[in-house]
């Protein structure tokens, strides 16, 4: 099985986690990248199911909307069942990092809406300990030297993703060489970071389920 074969199963596997409610309106929260991108082509399949969508970023807007489906702003929902993204990593615990595509702070705040976070991954995104793929954190354009100062004395390594701009405005400083052995704990000390808007852990709120596409099949990882 392909990469994009194992991305396409999780994907049509998380279809089964919206649950349409009786007399109420259903929104999905959409994440990024692409694994979120098959999602996104499995949910214009079955658009009688939901009545709409909350995007995680630009990009997702456009590809939802280019399918027929309608995108709410956030703030004009009152409740968000479920949030189905992708991740760069995660590990036994169900934390995860995200924001490989730039679209963490956005991601973030659906995730901290929606009741439910399915994250969908292949198998390589799999890790004991989390920390190989470089953990992006967003700052604001002028702290960007100061966060990556401090980003040091915490002994990651602070790579600056030039020319890339997030749908906030703001920049990204990629932290490599982290072992993230306490990521709840990570996630804290990184946005008391003056400057700092968000970064890529989603400790505090992990995932709830994730689904891993495998050669073999698909796997659903929960507590
Ligand atoms: C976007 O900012 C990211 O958080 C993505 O969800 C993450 O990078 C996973 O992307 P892929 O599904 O493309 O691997």
């Amino acid at each position: 099985m392909t990469q994009d074969e194992m991305k396409l199963a999780v994907a049509q596997a998380a279809v089964e986690y919206i649950r349409p409610r009786l007399g109420r309106e259903t929104i999905v929260g959409v994440g990024t990248g692409s694994t979120a991108n098959f999602f996104i082509d499995e949910l214009a399949k079955v658009k009688h199911m939901f009545d709409g969508a909350v995007a995680s970023s630009e990009a997702t807007a456009e590809r939802l909307k280019s399918h027929g489906i309608t995108v709410f702003d956030l703030n004009a929902i009152n409740e968000l069942e479920v949030y189905v993204d992708g991740a760069d990593e995660f590990d036994p615990r169900l934390n995860v990092v995200k924001g490989g595509g730039g679209a963490l702070t956005r991601e973030k705040i659906v995730a901290a809406v929606a009741k439910e976070f399915v994250c969908i991954v292949d198998s390589s995104k799999q890790a004991d300990v989390m920390g190989d793929f470089p953990l992006p954190v967003e700052v604001i354009p002028m702290a960007r030297s100061y966060v990556a100062r401090e980003l040091v004395k915490l002994d990651g390594m602070p790579v600056y993703r030039n020319g890339f701009v997030t749908d906030n405005g703001n920049e990204i400083l990629d932290v490599h060489d982290l072992e993230i052995v306490d990521p709840k704990g990570l996630e804290a000390t990184l946005n008391s970071i003056v400057g700092v808007v968000t970064n890529g852990l989603f400790a505090q709120r992990g995932a709830d389920v994730i689904l891993m596409g495998t050669p073999e099949g698909v796997q659903t990882i929960k507590h």
